[in-house]
């Protein structure tokens, strides 16, 4: 595993010192423990007869009459706890245990990543504390609950903008003043080095079983894979082994918000520019003066103003395109799933078949007809129901 803590010019530690000591213990774990045949055995077990792995690929018939264009689905919906985020989770808490780590701390936006947390450590015998905004403890209550009855302390962040960002700053807080004890669960590919090679390390394997499952459906790879991007987890997952496959295209979907001028987004490679926020130096929204913008988007999973720097990156070499679509594209999104397979998408993945859905739509030739698109459908929209009738004004 290469653990340079750079890609190209993003990336880094840019922590105060006192945080350093665990970041160096973590990285030695990852170079003791990571490919030994006791953590794999472990590991690939958990996985898949505890999370469900591996997930399928679903062919999508109706939608890709209407679009036009083949649609299929990486299915980390119905992984257990319903994301993607359970892979990562699963890997982490087994190596904090692996590290004689007893505490998990997390973050968490959507609450997925909290109740992935929660479940992997109910399930490795550890005890956990998630630091979840205010905002987001309000709109996604279901999953607060969940977390709880997992046997999670869910804390409501009162600070800042009372999202994704603060929540990280307070258990990077907490992570420091328990560092002997407790291992940070961070939620996705970004952070301080070696988090985002770490959380790519655990997600890529959805990109590894996709590779494969289309080659066997399909007898050749995919046109293009399209992946929503918050901090960039799934998307790095799901785009890793696809990188050196020139022929396939690779979309990243940031989200755009309401998308009216001068709106808050939450789309900092096609928005922002680089800064360093929560450890890492990567594509950030700032004000002209270097201070971190609010974000929003109505989904809370993407609700976030920084993006991994293997993704900022990957849109400097041009190796990934990275693309924008608004709230109302994405619920529009949300039902058409639903309707014609009987799927029903997270807001987070419904960015994802919203740009889909859009570039069907140009007939520019942006997505040529009977192009084959796989994309990855990061989580299910249960949790999202309360936004979705809200929307509908019920
Ligand atoms: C279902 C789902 N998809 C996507 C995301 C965005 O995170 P990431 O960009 O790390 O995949 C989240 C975050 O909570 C999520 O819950």
């Amino acid at each position: 595993m290469n653990l340079t803590p750079y890609f190209g010019s993003f990336g880094g530690q840019f922590v105060p010192e006192v945080l350093m000591p665990p970041l160096i213990e973590l990285e030695e774990a990852m170079k003791n423990y990571l490919d030994s045949p006791e953590f794999l055995e472990q590991n690939n077990n958990l996985l898949s007869s505890w999370a469900g792995r591996p997930s399928p690929l679903t062919f999508c018939p109706v939608l890709s009459a209407e679009l036009g264009v083949e649609i299929y689905l990486k299915r980390e919906d119905l992984l257990h706890t319903g994301a993607h985020k359970v892979n990562n989770t699963l890997g982490q808490a087994l190596l904090a245990r692996f590290m004689g780590k007893t505490s998990l701390v997390a973050e968490t936006g959507a609450g997925q990543h909290g109740v992935a947390t929660a479940a992997a450590a109910a399930r490795l015998g550890l005890s956990t504390i998630v630091f979840m905004g205010e905002v987001d403890v309000r709109r996604q209550r279901l999953n607060v609950e969940r977390m709880k009855l997992l046997g999670a302390e869910v804390v409501a962040v009162k600070d800042g903008s009372k999202t994704l960002k603060d929540a990280i700053n307070e258990a990077l807080r907490h992570w420091l003043a328990h560092q002997k004890t407790t291992h940070y669960c961070f939620g996705t590919a970004a952070g301080p080095h070696p988090f985002p090679t770490l959380v790519r390390h655990f997600q890529s394997v959805i990109s590894r079983e996709a590779r494969a499952q289309f080659l066997t459906a399909v007898g050749r790879l995919p046109d293009k894979v399209v992946a929503c991007v918050g901090g960039g987890s799934n998307a790095i997952g799901g785009f890793y082994e696809f990188l050196p496959d020139e022929e396939v295209d690779l979309v990243g979907v940031e989200a755009g918000g309401t998308g009216e001028p001068g709106c808050w987004n939450s789309a900092p490679i096609n928005l922002g520019r680089p800064g360093i926020l929560h450890g890492q130096l990567s594509m950030l929204l700032q004000d002209p003066c270097g201070q971190v913008q609010p974000s929003h988007s109505i989904s809370a999973g993407l609700d976030y103003p920084g993006v991994g720097p293997e993704h900022s990156h990957l849109a400097a070499t041009g190796r990934v395109k990275y693309d924008v679509v608004c709230d109302s594209e994405a619920l529009e999104a949300f039902k058409l799933l639903s309707r014609t397979e009987g799927v029903i998408p997270a807001l987070e993945s419904s960015h994802a078949l919203a740009w889909v859905v859009k570039m069907a739509g140009l007939k520019d030739g942006s997505l040529k007809k009977n192009s084959k698109v796989l994309v990855i459908l990061s989580g299910r929209g249960d949790k999202d129901m309360d936004i979705y009738l809200d929307y509908l004004g019920r």
